[in-house]
């Protein structure tokens, strides 16, 4: 059997795949009316152990729009919620459809189920990384600033997920990131081992922000981590994205947020709501990018 291309992490790809699959993901958003039909016949497992709509959504529409069909499979509805194992679910699923698509608090769970798999394997977000977000936000600053090669981002607020995969994205396509978070919400090592000089740590959030052409945040209390949101939301206070904040980036600086956002604690809502902010072609672009990864995987 050979072995499936999985995407569990934004380092999976190679430089070069991972700028092609932004430019397809471009390519399909401007054919969005003539759009090719090539996965007749074919699906998408999608396995939810946390909430989601924007993944949900994306994934399911790209796989129709694509011509094939996704199944939404939330974990506490299949036998993986009755403790069948990982590896057995991995075997059946994989022996019906085409992909599959995870979305849990475990890294290593997603490896394991892909080590069983027949077929390719994505992260819809774990605890360590989202990639997915990742091909939507780099395509967001491909279409509002041009190729972020040499340009310089800043990630203000907690070393999370999103944040680790904007670390990979960093070496992955060739700009800096400039990292803000207080030293206990720290991203991961092996994120940071990866990117290398890409990517700088930063205390203060002023210092992050200055001069970049990109600031992006995201909530303070991810999924999975409510039992720590008073004492996140009084350490991460300082580290809000304000109009202040903006002020410091370049002035056609643009501000990101993968969303769900939390008005008032993370970003103001004069950040959010006003005219630097691209969140929400940042979410719809979670769409095209997704489409491009699955003709990608499933090529
Ligand atoms: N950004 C993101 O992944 O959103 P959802 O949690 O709604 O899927
Ligand atoms: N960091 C957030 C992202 C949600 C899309 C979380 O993990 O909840």
């Amino acid at each position: 059997m050979k072995r499936p291309r999985h995407f569990l992490k934004l380092s999976d790809l190679a430089p070069e795949e991972a700028r092609r699959l932004v430019q397809r993901a471009r390519e399909l958003k401007a054919q969005r009316d003539a759009l090719p039909r090539p996965f007749t016949g074919r699906t998408l497992a999608m396995i939810f152990a946390k909430s989601s709509t924007r993944t949900r959504v994306s994934f399911e529409v790209g796989m129709h729009k694509l011509g094939g069909h996704a199944l939404m499979l939330p974990t506490a509805q299949t036998q993986l919620g009755r403790e069948e194992p990982l590896a057995d679910t991995a075997r059946v699923i994989s022996r019906m459809c085409d992909a599959v698509m995870i979305r849990n608090d475990s890294q290593a769970d997603q490896e394991e189920f892909a080590a069983h798999s027949r077929v390719p394997v994505i992260n819809g977000l774990s605890e360590l990384h989202h990639p997915c977000q990742l091909l939507a936000d780099v395509q967001t600053w491909f279409e509002h600033g041009g190729d972020p090669r040499g340009k310089t981002a800043a990630w203000i607020g907690d070393g999370n997920n999103v944040c680790n995969s904007w670390i990979e994205a960093a070496r992955l396509f060739g700009f800096t990131l400039h990292v803000a978070t207080p030293h206990q919400y720290r991203p991961a090592a092996a994120a940071l081992a990866y990117a290398g000089k890409a990517v700088r740590l930063f205390d203060d959030p002023a210092a992050a922000a200055a001069g970049a052409q990109l600031v992006v945040t995201d909530t303070f209390t991810s999924m999975g981590r409510e039992a720590e949101a008073a004492e996140r939301m009084q350490v991460l206070a300082a580290f809000q994205v304000d109009t202040r904040l903006m002020a410091r980036a370049a002035p056609d600086a643009v501000f990101m947020h993968c969303l769900p956002a939390h008005r008032g604690e993370e970003v103001t809502a004069e950040v959010i709501d006003g005219p630097q902010s691209v969140v929400w072609d940042e979410a719809e672009n979670r769409l095209w990018a997704q489409m491009a990864l699955l003709e990608f995987l499933l090529a």
